[in-house]
């Protein structure tokens, strides 16, 4: 398996963090390499000799970033780039806005299960988290919003496309959201690093867009990392849409905004910009392994519950009626040699549950379904 080989040799989290005998599936990075674009555009600021300081590497990312989002969405966030900063990761953003925008004690919405740094930066700076679960189906419930809302609710730490239930929501949902959001003056971050990897027929519409009464309250966070495989670039955009916020970022002193290295420039822009190809390939390669996936689920374990995801690479599993206990991700590490994440890191009520990544060569997710789905049918316990 060359793909394995290449996959060993990596010094990343996902492909270190377990010795030979496991394969991992768990964070989200994908198992394919990067569009040659973005590789040409790194390599050729090292073959120059170009690491010095280089404040203007930066520069065209906002515009560039606009111009992705008309291209791909439709849309236009806002045709001015002052309401656009760079950071060193869309947590960087969303924490520091967080910070900028409420105090210790202030209630954070997230709708559960969640992208588990949502929880720990509302947990680690004292704030309150206000969990609101997703209905049936992982659909957005306005009602329950506002029922667990009170006047210490501030902001809302939003996904969309939602890590992990991997859906899109619908317009109809969003403006059910935005009247809440516009009755409780809650201030919206929505963190949609996952945007440009959306399932056919499915398609992303900026929150900030998708109500006028969102534009002015969302801060939307957008990033090569997810689609292009570019984690480790460090590099995210958010545009700003409240005046009030704005007003604080340029409070600060640059340093605290931090700065992408030129690489990080380099390679994000060159995903933007050139390797839109690779990424019409890499979709399909997702859906084909998102599909591969339900049918050997649905014929070989149809215990395991999955609604295939509308978006991202990630399956969220209700491994609730097989013998793999509270914490099956646990127990798949222990005896199955599978490295997945735990559905408790993501909520309170998800015991049962786990996140499945999907993201790699059709050989080696059907090895990783050869272990899981014999450990379920073997009865395998913690
Ligand atoms: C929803 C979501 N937000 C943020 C991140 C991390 O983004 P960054 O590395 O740019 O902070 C991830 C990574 O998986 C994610 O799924």
């Amino acid at each position: 398996m060359d793909d394995l080989k290449r996959l060993r040799s990596l010094d990343s989290a996902k492909w270190t963090k377990y010795g030979p005998d496991v394969l991992p599936a768990w964070v989200a990075d994908m198992d394919f390499d990067q569009a040659p674009p973005i590789k040409a555009a790194i390599n050729a600021v090292l073959e120059r000799g170009d690491l010095g300081y280089n404040f203007a590497a930066l520069h065209p990312l906002a515009e560039t970033w606009l111009s992705w989002v008309e291209r791909r969405h439709g849309v236009r966030l806002t045709d001015d780039t002052d309401e656009i900063w760079t950071f060193t990761g869309a947590l960087h953003a969303l924490e520091l806005v967080m910070e900028l925008h409420t105090e210790p004690g202030d209630g954070i919405v997230v709708f559960s299960p969640i992208y588990h740094p949502f929880r720990h930066a509302i947990h680690d700076s004292g704030r309150q988290m206000v969990d609101v679960p997703l209905g049936a189906q992982s659909t957005l419930d306005a009602e329950r919003l506002d029922a667990a809302c009170d006047e210490q609710t501030k902001m809302v730490l939003f996904s969309q496309p939602h890590n992990p239930a991997g859906r899109v929501f619908t317009t109809e949902e969003l403006q059910a959201f935005a009247t809440v959001a516009e009755e409780r003056d809650l201030l919206v971050i929505s963190d949609e690093v996952w945007a440009d990897l959306v399932h056919a027929p499915h398609q992303h519409l900026p929150l900030a867009l998708a109500d006028e009464r969102l534009r002015e309250r969302t801060i939307t966070l957008g990033s090569a990392s997810k689609a292009f495989n570019v984690a480790g670039l460090s590099c995210a955009l958010a545009h700003v849409g409240s005046a009030t916020v704005r007003n604080r970022l340029n409070a600060l002193s640059h340093h605290v905004h931090g700065r992408p290295s030129s690489l990080s420039a380099a390679g994000t822009m060159a995903a933007w910009t050139e390797s839109e190809g690779w990424l019409s390939d890499t979709m399909l390669t997702l859906t084909a392994r998102r599909d591969h996936l339900a049918a050997r689920l649905a014929a070989e374990v149809p215990e395991v519950g999955f609604d295939p995801p509308e978006a991202t690479y990630l399956a969220w599993l209700d491994l609730t009626r097989t013998s793999l206990g509270d914490d099956p991700a646990k127990t798949l590490l222990d005896h199955a040699g599978v490295a997945i994440d735990p559905g408790l890191q993501f909520g309170d009520q998800a015991a049962g549950w786990a996140r499945l990544n999907f993201a790699t060569t059709e050989q080696i997710l059907d090895e990783i379904l050869d272990r899981i789905i014999g450990a379920i049918k073997n009865g395998v316990t913690p």
